[in-house]
């Protein structure tokens, strides 16, 4: 199989690094790739949002599956533009289509959707600037904190908690007003919920599906989750209260009715689903859909896949994924992210990287923001590299990762050192 990956984060290094081991793969190729992926396929120097391009691409190279990594492709309708060409409709584009990224896209959509087919998720009421009065009234109606969502995809940022109902109404009439342009003139206001959160990974086609390795992502820049929010400071599997019992329960009432409601409504979808998830009480809750994978939650999570990742999207190719089997490596992963010092807000980049070679068998370095010039590695942006490692237990994970990371130099380099405090 030629298979071409959409992505260049450390999320797109370790999905990498997982389907390059598989006996299936005749050749990968990842547009565009990092200093990374490049060790383990031909880098392509094309905009994965730059769907003619990429087409062009897959027909001179019979190219026959596309993974899609981030979600900026999906939103924009990367799989119904392979799907509208003659040349290009017979590629499996591993990634919903445009009407299925709604559910990451607009965070109404997902909101309604889960409230028509019954998914457990947050109350909430959906806000314009001609229903103003009607967010005021729903605002006063519930209680501290209060969540503000902007409907578009903002890069992470779009989600407010604020403590004050004073400053939750006039932070609704702000974001009406266009703080985050576009993607604010609607606002879901919502329900807050309490609890510990994890992100459970669903692979589909629409019918048959799997759960992936549970995972569970570190926002927050300092340790003890404090300070401003990341693109993840790091990630670990398994996560011990998603126990048996509870995944029974993600699955009975949020994997099934989301697939279900998939079929309903009539939507193409071949790809990751990733569901945002808050125990409460150990109920398990919605809090979001991405459909995508996370990062850096994927930097642990192909740690614990034990089957061929491309078997699985051959299932969907051909039809065949509820005769696949997922087999989960029994021991722990952990992802440790190395950051330039002062992310996530100024930071300088270029910067020599040293220490990235393998030393220990349990430990993976991926590339996140890392150029290279010559035979040199260079900082290339905030979250600079992902350290993941197998451990017997999830704290001996951690200590690998955490070893490697300090053998690792560059200026100014950070990371945190608590991660899974809140699971001992
Ligand atoms: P989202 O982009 O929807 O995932 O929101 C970002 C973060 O805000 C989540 O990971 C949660 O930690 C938090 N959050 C979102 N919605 C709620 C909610 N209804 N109750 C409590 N926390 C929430
Ligand atoms: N780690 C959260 C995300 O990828 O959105």
């Amino acid at each position: 199989m030629k298979l071409l990956l959409l992505g260049s984060g450390g999320r797109e290094h370790a999905l990498g690094w997982k389907i390059a081991q598989s006996p299936l793969i005749e050749q990968l190729y990842i547009a565009p790739g990092n200093v990374g992926t490049q060790t383990l396929g031909q880098n392509i120097a094309i905009d994965p949002c730059d769907f003619t391009a990429l087409k062009e691409f897959c027909c001179k190279n019979e190219v026959t599956v596309v993974v899609v990594g981030p979600e900026a492709p999906l939103v924009q309708g990367v799989y119904d533009s392979f799907k509208a060409d003659d040349s290009t409709k017979h590629i499996t584009v591993i990634g919903p289509s445009k009407k299925g990224a709604q559910l990451e896209g607009s965070k109404e959509f997902a909101k309604a959707f889960m409230q028509k087919y019954n998914i457990p998720t947050a109350k909430y009421k959906s806000i314009t600037q001609n229903n103003i009065e009607e967010g005021f009234e729903f605002l006063e109606s519930l209680k501290a904190p209060y969540v503000l969502k902007a409907d578009g995809l903002c890069a992470g940022k779009g989600v407010l908690i604020l403590d004050s109902l004073d400053e939750a109404k006039s932070e609704l009439q702000e974001m009406l007003s266009g703080r985050f342009g576009q993607a604010s003139t609607t606002v879901v206001i919502e329900e807050f919920l309490s609890g510990i959160e994890c992100s459970v990974f669903v692979l589909t086609d629409g019918i048959d599906y799997k759960i992936l390795p549970v995972a569970k992502d570190y926002k927050r820049i300092g340790e003890g989750d404090t300070g401003l929010n990341t693109g993840g400071m790091g990630s670990i599997s398994p996560v011990h209260f998603a126990d048996e019992v509870f995944m029974e329960k993600v699955r009975t009432r949020i994997v099934e009715p989301t697939v279900h409601g998939i079929q309903k409504e009539n939507i193409d979808y071949l790809g990751f689903i990733f569901v945002g998830v808050i125990s409460v009480d150990n109920e398990p809750m919605v809090i979001e859909y991405n459909v995508r994978m996370g990062d850096p939650e994927t930097e642990s999570v192909m740690l614990r896949i034990k089957s061929d990742l491309v078997e699985l999207f051959q299932g969907i190719q051909d039809g065949t994924l509820q005769d696949k089997k997922l087999v989960e490596d029994q021991r722990h992963a952990a992802c440790v992210v190395m950051v330039s010092g002062g992310y996530p807000e100024e930071f300088k980049n270029g910067y020599e990287i040293t220490g990235t070679e393998s030393t220990n068998p349990d430990t993976l370095v991926f590339h996140s923001g890392t150029k290279s010039q010559g035979e040199t590695i260079l900082t290339n942006g905030g979250r600079v590299l992902a350290v993941s490692s197998y451990g017997k237990t999830m704290q001996e994970a951690l200590n690998n990762s955490y070893q490697k990371a300090k053998e690792i130099n560059f200026k100014d380099k950070y990371f945190r050192t608590d991660l899974g405090f809140d699971l001992k």
